[in-house]
């Protein structure tokens, strides 16, 4: 069997090297139009960073694996094509803002129809709204040879950070297809594919809508949990309870569950507003305006949040951050990731800068120039971006950690605190540092959902 993806991207590229991985027997070819990947993908710096990949990708590079632009051959060869394309929020039009922009989509398939010499499974591995698969059918059905294409839903659930362990145990795999006889059969290939390495009882088949809308359902439902227990944190803050002590009480009850509870800045990351404003989209086309307005309000309270804590910074400073130095400790949206989309770090050092404070960046993983760009539009020389977090620290009046985990929470805070100015302050956006701490080694310190 042979299989390819359209799109190399976070999610076509580990998905791709999994399945090589865990099925030696199939040829997988990761496909692109972005030249400067698939040249990152085929050399030692590959194009995303996630713990396990670059090791798996060089033993299988040039075995079952490839990355190629080549993607009319890989389209004609393959019997199994996942769609791994981008779906951003729509920037025009109809939608403009909230609906998913199907056009890298719509154009990936054009190509399958115009080139497709024999028949295929197309896999929708993108996020998409409910019911584009017959919006794909009706592409599809322009291929000249009138070959036959079965479309499957097969979203993909892992997280950025943990992409390889969640590849390769994932919670469950999700199936969607038609009821027919050819479409229980592709779904069958399918799970014949996965079943390779994930336990039968863990391949969910079901219908092509509801796969399709199970995917936005479950980012929908994850960041709601994050929203609810940020609500919570503005609360704990006034009253002084902890915010982490309640998510331990309120996760150890079984029916809701412990995972998902960490009070934060607020989440970041491409998909979950992108899908939630989707979902928001949907239901509004659909005339449900109290759903819409449900899931609103989970965008609305992140948003918020974010605003929330930079507001608190300025606050604390006595209202001034004019001129003053600010270390910035993590700009990626999440631990163990290069990726700065939608991260939580871009709202609150852009207010920042808006106060002209004076921003010194340090994440080890994130280059200069991806920070640069995600604060274009503000006066280049009210930033830096340093390799080193004594440099960021000296002379600043304070730290605020906007990225979770290592390495921002093992360092030597009490060395660093020596060599900021005075009143020195601490803001711990998502890290769970131990506030109390902190506090011993001089800092005036403030964390979400803590006691002020
Ligand atoms: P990405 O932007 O990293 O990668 C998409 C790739 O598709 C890009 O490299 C782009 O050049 C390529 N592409 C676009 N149009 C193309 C075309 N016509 N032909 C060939 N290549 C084309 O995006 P991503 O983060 O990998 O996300 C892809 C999809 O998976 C989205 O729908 C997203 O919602 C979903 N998803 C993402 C994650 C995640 O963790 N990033 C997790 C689950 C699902
Ligand atoms: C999320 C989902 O977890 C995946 O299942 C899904 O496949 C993916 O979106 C997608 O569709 O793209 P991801 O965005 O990579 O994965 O990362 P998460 O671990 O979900 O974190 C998202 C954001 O929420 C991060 O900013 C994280 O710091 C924040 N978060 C997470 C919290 O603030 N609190 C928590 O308790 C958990």
């Amino acid at each position: 069997m042979k299989i390819c993806s359209i799109g190399a991207g976070y999610v076509g590229g580990p998905t791709m090297v999994v399945i090589a991985e865990q099925c030696p027997e199939i040829q997988v070819r990761v496909t692109d139009i972005n030249q400067q990947r698939i040249d990152a993908w085929n050399s030692d710096q590959l194009p995303v960073y996630e713990p396990g990949l670059a090791e798996t990708v060089k033993k299988l590079r040039g075995r079952n694996l490839s990355f190629t632009t080549d993607i009319d051959t890989a389209i004609q060869e393959s019997d199994v094509i996942f769609l791994s394309v981008n779906t951003p929020t729509k920037q025009y039009g109809e939608g403009a803002g909230k609906a998913s922009d199907l056009k890298y989509i719509v154009s990936a398939v054009e190509r399958i129809a115009a080139l497709a010499t024999s028949d295929k499974i197309i896999v929708e591995k993108s996020t998409l709204p409910v019911c584009t698969a017959n919006k794909l059918r009706a592409i599809l059905a322009s291929n000249p040879h009138q070959c036959h294409f079965e479309i499957l839903s097969n979203p993909e659930f892992m997280a950025e950070g943990t992409a390889m362990q969640d590849l390769r145990h994932p919670d469950r795999i999700l199936i969607g297809g038609e009821q027919t006889e050819s479409g229980k059969q592709a779904i069958q290939t399918l799970v014949d594919v996965y079943a390779h390495w994930v336990p039968r009882e863990k391949i969910i088949t079901q219908n092509l809508w509801s796969s399709e809308l199970s995917k936005l359902s479950a980012n929908a439902f994850l960041a709601q949990r994050i929203s609810s227990i940020n609500a919570l944190s503005a609360l704990c803050e006034c009253s002084g309870a902890d915010v982490d002590e309640i998510s331990r009480a309120i996760g150890a009850d079984s029916r809701i569950g412990a995972k998902f509870l960490k009070s934060s800045v607020g989440f970041g990351g491409s998909c979950f507003k992108k899908d939630l404003l989707n979902l928001i989209y949907l239901c509004e086309s659909f005339g449900l305006k109290e759903s819409a307005l449900y899931w609103q309000q989970v965008v609305d309270m992140n948003e918020h949040q974010k605003h929330r804590f930079a507001r608190l910074i300025l606050e604390k400073l006595f209202n001034t951050l004019s001129g003053k130095k600010i270390a910035i400790f993590g700009f990626a949206f999440k631990q163990d990731t290069n990726d700065t989309r939608e991260s939580p770090a871009i709202t609150v050092c852009q207010d920042l800068l808006k106060e002209q404070a004076f921003l010194s960046i340090y994440d080890p993983r994130v280059p200069e120039t991806v920070i640069r760009t995600d604060l274009a539009g503000y006066p280049s020389d009210a930033i830096e971006v340093v390799s080193d977090p004594e440099q960021a620290a000296r002379g600043s009046y304070a730290i605020v950690i906007l990225t979770e985990g290592e390495p921002f929470i093992s360092l030597n805070y009490k060395h660093l605190y020596t060599l900021m100015k005075r009143p020195t302050f601490l803001f711990d956006g998502r890290n769970g540092l131990d506030l109390d701490q902190i506090r011993s080694f001089g800092f005036n310190a403030y964390g979400i959902g803590k006691k002020r």
